[in-house]
């Protein structure tokens, strides 16, 4: 019978090697194999570069994965299951891998997909995810940005959705993330500029890289091509808020609030 090995997913924040768990470092350093992905072949791998910064050495038997950045099904549908089936035939070697993930791995990563996929196949193989410091995280802190305190409320997602689902969040969330914001920059900063947030909202691209870029003053970024690495963290100081239940504060807390 086949003995698999370890399908470990090993988050390495978003850019600043400093920022890799202890568990990762481990990880990377037990002898698993590495697969890293890459868009094309033989394209530089943004999370292999965070380990290379961090001061290890690439094994010579680490292997890229590519994972090309389209939305055309079909193309995708290939190389999915091209990228799984590599993967099942190397952990039907019997040694565990270990998949670089730049950020968090459970945060719109690719893992998260492969290791479905591959448990999908061999639902023997056993999948480790260790966790690790997501991009926006990352932003927050080097912008000094608190994302949410107390009741404060906070959403992240895929700018693609739209200015239309990304108003109407304004109206429910404190703070909003928007990620993949490269194609819709232009948009963003028109709806924040109506509704007079310009002035909260940070832009931050590749956090944590030597080449970090943070930007304040949003409306300078008008017609700029930018980077895949990038988000922005809009905070939304005058929402509205609405009343909270009662017993989800302390007696105490609640009695300030009530101003008793
Ligand atoms: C596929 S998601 C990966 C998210 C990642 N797993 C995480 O934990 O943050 C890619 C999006 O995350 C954001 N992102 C990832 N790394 C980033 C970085 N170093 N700096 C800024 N944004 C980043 C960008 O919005 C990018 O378009």
């Amino acid at each position: 019978m086949t003995r698999y090995g370890k399908l470990i997913g090993a988050s390495l924040g978003p850019g600043d090697p400093e920022l890799i768990t202890r568990r990762a470092w481990t990880a990377l350093q037990s002898g698993a194999r590495w697969l890293y992905p890459v868009k094309k072949a033989e394209e530089a791998s943004y999370a292999l570069a965070i380990v290379a910064r961090g001061g290890l050495a690439v094994p010579h038997d680490a292997e890229q994965l590519i994972f090309p950045m389209t939305r055309d099904a079909e193309i995708l549908g290939r190389a999915w299951a091209r990228a799984a089936a590599h993967t099942v035939d190397l952990l039907a070697t019997g040694r565990d891998l270990v998949f670089l993930v730049e950020g968090d791995a459970s945060t719109f990563s690719t893992f998260g997909h492969l290791a479905r996929v591959v448990r999908e196949l061999v639902p023997a193989v056993e999948v480790e995810t260790i966790p690790g410091v997501s991009s926006f995280a990352a932003a927050a802190a080097s912008t000094g940005i608190t994302l949410a305190e107390e009741d404060e409320t906070l959403a992240v997602i895929p700018a693609a959705y739209g200015v239309g689902v990304i108003d109407h969040l304004l109206d429910e969330f404190d703070t909003v993330v928007l990620l993949k914001v490269k194609p819709l920059v232009d948009e963003i900063i028109e709806l924040l500029e109506r509704r007079d947030l310009l002035a909260t909202t940070c832009f931050v691209e590749k956090v944590g890289a030597p080449d970090e870029r943070v930007v304040r003053d949003l409306a300078s970024l008008r017609g700029e091509k930018a980077n895949y690495l990038s988000l922005m963290l809009v905070q939304n100081p005058k929402r509205a808020r609405g009343e909270l239940r009662r017993g989800c504060r302390s007696r105490k807390e609640a009695l300030v609030a009530a101003g008793a």
